[in-house]
C-alpha cells in the first residue's frame, strides 16, 4: 500500500513539474507519461465508451463509471452538461493512478442547444462564412457544457436520397462539399483555437464512401472503383485534414470486399503515411465487432487485431481494445509500438486541448448560462434558416403574400410541431426552444387576423378519409390561399433511416389535390432531410419552399419570407429525381458514347422517364428575376502561368432587391479518363437591387483544370474545356475556349 502511494506520488510530482515548466514540451511530457503507463492503462487511453444517458447506437454501456475509475477508459461519449461532466471527470483524475483526464465527445452536428437548419440545408445557403459561423456558435455552446470533441463534420459525397444520412452531409458535389467541409472545421477548432475553451475538436467522418451504400439502405455494401473513391469521396477528407482537423471516424462501409474499420490501404496507408495525419482514427459505434458479422475477422479478437493493425486508434463502444489488446500484444499478433501509436495520438489532443491543465476548464456553468441559446445565437439561427430555404415553384408570383390582402389558412401535418423542427442528430436541443411554423406566422400576423388552422394528413402510407378531406375543405371554404406544411417527420430521415421510397406521404399528397380541385391557391412549405420524389406535387402547388429542417427559429424565418421581408435565396446542392428509378442521380455525370439525344432510339435513356431532374443541383428560385449576359474567358488561347479570369454581367430584372448564387462550371473535353460534362468550380453570392447590375468575376488556377489518370495521378491535359455560368447545373452561359501547355 505504501509502495503504491508513493509511486503515484511520484507519478503526479513528475507529471506536475513537467507542466510548470514555462516551455512545456509536448513530446517530453507524453513520453513522460508514456513511460509510466501500464499496458492496461495504455489500452484504457484507446476505448471510448456512451454513457447509459442517451443510446446512439445498438448497445450502451452501464459500467461505464467503473471502466473510468480502473483507468480501462479514456473517452466518453454521451456524457455531457456540467454537472455530470464534472461528475466524470472528478473519478478519472481523482481514482486513477496517473490522474489522465477524460475526453467528451458529442454528436454535436447541427446545434448543440441552439439547434440550426440540418446540414443539408446549411449547404444549400452556399453561405461558407455563415456555416463557419453556425459550427462555431455549436462550439461554443457545446464545449460550455463540457465537451471537448464533437463527432463532426460529416464529409460523406452522396448522389443516392433513399439514404437517409444525406441530411447530415453537404449534398451530392465534391468540390463545394470540399469547402464546406473547410468552412465547419474551421468554426469547430481551428485553424488555432484547439486550447481554448470555446473550441471542441472536430472529426471527419465517415471515413469512407459511406455515402455509397448500395440502394441507399443503411450499412450496405458500397463497391467503388479506384477512381470514383479518389475523385468523390476522398476529397473532401483531404480539405477537412488541410484545414485542420483532427480527428477521422472510420465508416461502417464494406469497401470492394475489405469493411473500412479495417481497410489498412486506406487508413494507415493512405490517411496516415501518405496524408501524413496526426491526429486519431477513432472507429464508428462498436465498427469493430463489426467486422465479425461483415465476415472478414475470424472472431472478435482478430477484429481487434486487425483494426488496430489497419490504423484505428481507439475503439468506440465496441470495448474489444480493452478485452483483447493486451493478449494481442503479449502474442506479438500486434505490437506495443502500434498501441503506443495510437496512444501518443489521443494524449496529444488531450494536451492540446489543456487537460493535463485544467481537466474541468471546459465544464463552466457561468459560461454555459451566459451562453446557452442566446438571443445572438437564435439570429444567426433565423438567418441561416432564411439562407437555406430554397424556392422551388412561384407560379404567377403567387408569393410573397401580402400582409394587408391576402387570407391564408395553415393546413397540414407539421404545422405546430416544434421537436420535429430539429431534424435529427439534435444534440441538446428541446423541441420546446422551437418557433413552431403556425406560432411564427400567427405572431407574424400580429394576432389581429386570427390565423385558421387545422391538423390534418399523415406521416404513413394512409389516405385520408372523406370526413378529414371535407373538413379541411370547409375550412378554407372562404379562403383563396392555403399554406400547406408537407413532407417528413424528424425520424424519417438520419441514421438508419432509409427509404426505398422516398416519396411524399399520400395522404399529404391527397390534401393537396383536394384543395386544388376547390381551385385554391396553395404554397406547400416543405420540411424534410432529403431530397423527396414530388413530381405530383410540383405540378399541383401553386409554390412551394424547401425548408428542410429548419432548427429553432423556423417558424418566424419562414413567416419573414411568406410575407417578403426575406427574399429566399438557397440553392439546391442535391438533385432532386422525378422517379426512384433515376437513382442515383447527380448533375455532374459522365458524358457517356450515346449521350441523350431527345426521339433518337440508341442513346442513354428510359423508355419510361426523362433524364432529368425534378429539381437540379444548383437550382432555386427568388423572388426577383436575375439575368446572366456577356460571359467573357480572359483569355482564348490561354496558359495556366496565370489565373484565367472569367466574368459575366448579372442583372436584377425583377421587382424585389435578391442575392443570386452565381455558380461557374467546366467540362474538360478530353482526359486522361473520362471527365463529367460539368463540374462545379466555383461561384460567388451577389446581392441587387432591382434594376442592378454588376460584373461578376472568377479566377481559375492550374488545380481547377487537374483531373486524375488511370494511376491516380492528377494531370493536366492540355486542349478543349468549356466554361459555363450561370444560377444553375442546367441553366448556363456557355464559352469554349483551349488550354495550352
Ligand atoms: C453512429 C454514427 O454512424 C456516427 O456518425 C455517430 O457519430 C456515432 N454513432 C456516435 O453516436
Amino acid at each position: 500500500m505504501g509502495n503504491r502511494y508513493t509511486f503515484i506520488m511520484a507519478s503526479f510530482l513528475v507529471i506536475s513539474s513537467m507542466l510548470s515548466a514555462q516551455d512545456k514540451n509536448k513530446d517530453v511530457f507524453i513520453e513522460g507519461l508514456m513511460e509510466q503507463m501500464t499496458l492496461e492503462e495504455k489500452i484504457g487511453q484507446v476505448s471510448l465508451f456512451t454513457t447509459d444517458w442517451e443510446s446512439t447506437g445498438p448497445t450502451i454501456r452501464d459500467t461505464y463509471k467503473k471502466d473510468i475509475a480502473s483507468g480501462q477508459c479514456g473517452a466518453l461519449f454521451n456524457a455531457h452538461t456540467v454537472p455530470f461532466t464534472r461528475e466524470l471527470q472528478k473519478i478519472a483524475v481523482e481514482e486513477t493512478r496517473l490522474k489522465i483526464p477524460l475526453l467528451f465527445g458529442y454528436d454535436v452536428i447541427h446545434g448543440y442547444r441552439t439547434i440550426f437548419p440540418i446540414p443539408l440545408a446549411e449547404s444549400c445557403s452556399w453561405d461558407l462564412d455563415l456555416i463557419e459561423e453556425t459550427a462555431r456558435i455549436a462550439a461554443k455552446e457545446a464545449s460550455s457544457a463540457g465537451l471537448h470533441w464533437t463527432f463532426a463534420p460529416m464529409v460523406d459525397i452522396s448522389r443516392d436520397p433513399r439514404w437517409g444520412r444525406v441530411m447530415e452531409g453537404a449534398g451530392e458535389d465534391t468540390w463545394l462539399g470540399s469547402r464546406i467541409a473547410e468552412a465547419r472545421v474551421k468554426g469547430f477548432q481551428g485553424p488555432d483555437r484547439i486550447g481554448q475553451t470555446d473550441a471542441v475538436v472536430s472529426c471527419l467522418k465517415h471515413f469512407v464512401g459511406y455515402g455509397a451504400s448500395t440502394a441507399g439502405r443503411d450499412y450496405h455494401y458500397t463497391e467503388i472503383s479506384a477512381l470514383t473513391m479518389h475523385e468523390l469521396y476522398l476529397p473532401p477528407f483531404k480539405a477537412g485534414l488541410d484545414a485542420g482537423a483532427l480527428t477521422v471516424m472510420t465508416a461502417f462501409n464494406d469497401i470492394n470486399g475489405m469493411p473500412a474499420t479495417a481497410h489498412k490501404p486506406l487508413l494507415n496507408d493512405l490517411l496516415k503515411q501518405t496524408w501524413g495525419f496526426k491526429g486519431f482514427v477513432v472507429t464508428d459505434y462498436t465498427s469493430i465487432n463489426e467486422l465479425v458479422e461483415h465476415g472478414i475477422a475470424a472472431d472478435e479478437r482478430d477484429a481487434a487485431r486487425m483494426s488496430l493493425n489497419a490504423g484505428v486508434d481507439m475503439d468506440m463502444q465496441g470495448g474489444l481494445f480493452q478485452a483483447h489488446l493486451a493478449n494481442l500484444i503479449e502474442s506479438k499478433e500486434n505490437t506495443l509500438d502500434q498501441l503506443d501509436d495510437a496512444v501518443k495520438r489521443i494524449l496529444s489532443i488531450k494536451y492540446d486541448l489543456g487537460l493535463f491543465e485544467d481537466p474541468y476548464k471546459f465544464s463552466d456553468q457561468t459560461r454555459y448560462d451566459s451562453i446557452i441559446l442566446h438571443t445572438a445565437h437564435r439570429k444567426v439561427a433565423r438567418e441561416m434558416a432564411q439562407k437555406s430555404f430554397v424556392l422551388l415553384k412561384n407560379e404567377h408570383q403567387l408569393l410573397p403574400l401580402s400582409k394587408e390582402n391576402d387570407q391564408v389558412i395553415l393546413l397540414g401535418p407539421l404545422l405546430d410541431t416544434q421537436v420535429d423542427l430539429m431534424g435529427a442528430w439534435s444534440a441538446a436541443g428541446e423541441g420546446e426552444d422551437c418557433i413552431s411554423i403556425q406560432k411564427g406566422i400567427d405572431d407574424y400576423l400580429g394576432g389581429n387576423k386570427s390565423l385558421k388552422v387545422k391538423k390534418i394528413g399523415a406521416f404513413d402510407n394512409s389516405m385520408l378519409s372523406e370526413d378529414q378531406i371535407n373538413q379541411a375543405l370547409e375550412l378554407a371554404s372562404d379562403t383563396d390561399i392555403v399554406i400547406l406544411t408537407m413532407g417528413e417527420n424528424r425520424d424519417m430521415s438520419g441514421e438508419a433511416a432509409s427509404r426505398a421510397n422516398p416519396v411524399i406521404p399520400p395522404s399529404q399528397t391527397q390534401l393537396l389535390s383536394a384543395l386544388k380541385s376547390k381551385d385554391k391557391k396553395v404554397v406547400v412549405l416543405l420540411m424534410n432531410g432529403r431530397p423527396l420524389i414530388m413530381t405530383e406535387v410540383d405540378s399541383l402547388a401553386d409554390a412551394i419552399i424547401e425548408m428542410w429542417w429548419p432548427g429553432v427559429e423556423a417558424g418566424p424565418a419562414i413567416a419573414e419570407v411568406l410575407y417578403g421581408d426575406v427574399n429566399p435565396s438557397g440553392k439546391l446542392t442535391m438533385t432532386f429525381p422525378r422517379s426512384v428509378g433515376q437513382i442515383p442521380i447527380y448533375y455532374n455525370e459522365r458524358n457517356t458514347g450515346r449521350p441523350h439525344i431527345p426521339g433518337i432510339k440508341w442513346n442513354t435513356q428510359f423508355i419510361d422517364e426523362s433524364n432529368d431532374p425534378l429539381y437540379p443541383f444548383g437550382y432555386g428560385l427568388s423572388y426577383t428575376s436575375f439575368d446572366y449576359d456577356n460571359l467573357n474567358v480572359s483569355c482564348n488561347p490561354c496558359l495556366l502561368e496565370e489565373p484565367i479570369t472569367v466574368s459575366v454581367n448579372l442583372s436584377n430584372t425583377g421587382l424585389y432587391k435578391g442575392r443570386e448564387v452565381v455558380q461557374l462550371y467546366i467540362r474538360d473535353k478530353h482526359g486522361k479518363t473520362t471527365r463529367p460534362a460539368k463540374e462545379l468550380r466555383g461561384f460567388e453570392t451577389v446581392e441587387l437591387n432591382p434594376d442592378e447590375t454588376v460584373m461578376v468575376k472568377f479566377e481559375l488556377n492550374k488545380s481547377d483544370f487537374l483531373h486524375l489518370d488511370m494511376e491516380l495521378r492528377e494531370v493536366f491535359q492540355a486542349g478543349d474545356f468549356e466554361i459555363m455560368v450561370g444560377g444553375h447545373s442546367q441553366d448556363v452561359l456557355s464559352v469554349n475556349i483551349v488550354i495550352e501547355n
